[in-house]
C-alpha cells in the first residue's frame, strides 16, 4: 500500500492531522492499535483552548462541540478557605471550552469515515523503518495478515507509550523528563454542578479540581499517591477527601452523586528534541507530556498538528521544505511554554512529599500574588487560554 502520509495513532493528533490533510486534498492512512469503541470511550481531557475550538470549527468538525460544549470565561483558585476568580476573558479577551476529549474523538472519527478516510483499527505490532530514506515504511498486523505501507512521510501520533519515538535512534534524540511524586484520582459523577466555573484548589492535604461535563455529569480530581489502588478508595472516603480539600469558610457545598467512573493518572513532564528524524515527525503526547494541571496536553497536540499540516500541505502543493525543516523548532517553542506553565501550576497547587511549612507558606504567598496582582493574573490567564 502506498500513501503520502502514514499516521500512527488515532488520538486527537493523528485524527486531526488526517482530517486537515484531507481538506487540502492530501491522502493519508491512520493506523490505530485499539478499537473504535475503545478510543471513543477513553475518558481524558476536558478543556479546549480557544485556538483549538477555532481550528475544530473552521475545519468543519465543531458543530456538536458548539452545541454541547460549555464556554467558560473564568476559573477559580481556591486556597486558605476562600475562592478567587481569575477573569480569563476580561484579562485576555479569550475564553475556553469545556468539551470532553472523547467527544472530539467521536467527531473526528465520524468526519474521517464519512469522507471514506483510511482509518484502520485494531492494528498490531506496528514497526517503522527506513525513516531517513525518501520512502519510510510502516509494517503491521491486521486481521491475521502482515501489511506494509510505503509513505513519503510518517507522522508519529501514537502517544507517550507508542512505537514512533523509540523508532528514532537514541543518538538522534534528547529527552527531558520530570516525574512528580503524586498522581490524580479522577472520577465522573452523576450530580448537578456545584460551581459555574472550574475550581483549582490548594489544600494542605493536597490539590483538588472541580470540572464538569454536562448539567448532569461532573468531573472531579484530587491529588493522590501515584501507586495507590482505586480499590483503597471507597466512595465515602473519596467524598470525605473532596469535602475537606474544597471546604471554604463561607460554607460552599459540593454536590455528591453516583460515581460511575474512576481511575488514577500518573503525572510527568517530558519533552523529546527534535520532534523530527528524517521523514518521521512526532506530534502530541508522542513528543511531549505535561502534568494535567494546566489543561495543556490536548491543546499542544492540536497545535503540533496545525503546524505540521501546514508544512506538509506546502510541501505537497509547492515542493517547499521550509515548513518541514522549521516544524520541530516552531512546535517546541510552544511546547516549552506549556511545559513551564504546567510545571508552575502543578508546583503552586500540589502538596509535595518533602514539603516543609516554609514551602507551604511560599505557595500561599504566590497564590495570593496571583489573585491580587493584575499582572500576575494576566500571566496565568494568557497561558491558560493559550
Ligand atoms: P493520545 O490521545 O494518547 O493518542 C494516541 C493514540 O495512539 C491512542 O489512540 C493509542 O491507542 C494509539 N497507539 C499507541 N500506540 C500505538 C501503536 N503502537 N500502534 C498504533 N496505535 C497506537 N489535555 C488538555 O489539553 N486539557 C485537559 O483538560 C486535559 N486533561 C487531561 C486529563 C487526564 C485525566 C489525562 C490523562 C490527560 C489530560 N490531558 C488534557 C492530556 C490529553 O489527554 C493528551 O495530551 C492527549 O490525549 C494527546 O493526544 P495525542 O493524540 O497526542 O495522544
Ligand atoms: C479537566 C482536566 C484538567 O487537566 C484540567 O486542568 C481541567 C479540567 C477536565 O477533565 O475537565
Amino acid at each position: 500500500m502506498k500513501t503520502p502520509v502514514a499516521i500512527v495513532g488515532a488520538g486527537p493528533a493523528g485524527l486531526l492531522l488526517s482530517h486537515l490533510l484531507h481538506l487540502e486534498g492530501i491522502d493519508s492512512v491512520v493506523l490505530e492499535s485499539r478499537t473504535r469503541e475503545e478510543i471513543e470511550a477513553t475518558i481524558r481531557a476536558g478543556v479546549l483552548e480557544q485556538g483549538t475550538v477555532d481550528l475544530l470549527a473552521q475545519s468543519g468538525v465543531g458543530e456538536r462541540m458548539k452545541r454541547e460544549g460549555f464556554v467558560h470565561e473564568g476559573i477559580v483558585l481556591r486556597f486558605a478557605g476562600a475562592s478567587h476568580r481569575i477573569a480569563l476573558t476580561e484579562l485576555t479577551g479569550r475564553s475556553i471550552m469545556v468539551y470532553a476529549q472523547h467527544e472530539v474523538i467521536k467527531d473526528l472519527v465520524k468526519a474521517r469515515l464519512d469522507a471514506n478516510g483510511k482509518l484502520f483499527f485494531g492494528v498490531k505490532d506496528a514497526a517503522l523503518y527506513d525513516l531517513d530514506s525518501p520512502s519510510p515504511k510502516v509494517r503491521f498486523h491486521r486481521e491475521e495478515s502482515v501489511e506494509e505501507i510505503e509513505a513519503q512521510f510518517v507522522a508519529g501520533c501514537d502517544g507517550f507509550h507508542g512505537v514512533s519515538r523509540p523508532s528514532i535512534p537514541s543518538r538522534h534524540r534528547q529527552e527531558f523528563t520530570r516525574t512528580y511524586p503524586f498522581g490524580w484520582f479522577g472520577i465522573l459523577v452523576e450530580a448537578p454542578p456545584s460551581t459555574a466555573e472550574l475550581i483549582y484548589a490548594h489544600h494542605e492535604r493536597g490539590f483538588a479540581l472541580v470540572s464538569t461535563r454536562s448539567p448532569q455529569i461532573q468531573r472531579l480530581y484530587f491529588q493522590c499517591d501515584p501507586e495507590d489502588d482505586v480499590k483503597s478508595w471507597p466512595d465515602a472516603r473519596i467524598w470525605e477527601e473532596l469535602h475537606t480539600r474544597l471546604a471554604t469558610r463561607d460554607g460552599w457545598t459540593l454536590a455528591e452523586g453516583r460515581i460511575f467512573q474512576r481511575g488514577i493518572i500518573a503525572m510527568r513532564s517530558f519533552v523529546v528534541e527534535p520532534m523530527r528524524f528524517g521523514r518521521v515527525f512526532l506530534a502530541g503526547d508522542a513528543a511531549h507530556i505535561v502534568p494535567p494541571t494546566g489543561a495543556k496536553g490536548l491543546n499542544l497536540a492540536v497545535n503540533d498538528v496545525r503546524v505540521l499540516a501546514r508544512a506538509l500541505v506546502d510541501y505537497f502543493k509547492t515542493g517547499a521544505e521550509e515548513g518541514l525543516k522549521a516544524y520541530s523548532a516552531t512546535a517546541l517553542r510552544r511546547v516549552w511554554r506549556a511545559e513551564h506553565f504546567s510545571w508552575w501550576m502543578t508546583s503552586m497547587l500540589h502538596r509535595f512529599h518533602d514539603d516543609t511549612p516554609f514551602h507551604h507558606r511560599l505557595q500561599l504567598a504566590e497564590l495570593d500574588y496571583v489573585v491580587s496582582s493584575r499582572a500576575k493574573a494576566i500571566t496565568l490567564a494568557e497561558s491558560y487560554v493559550g
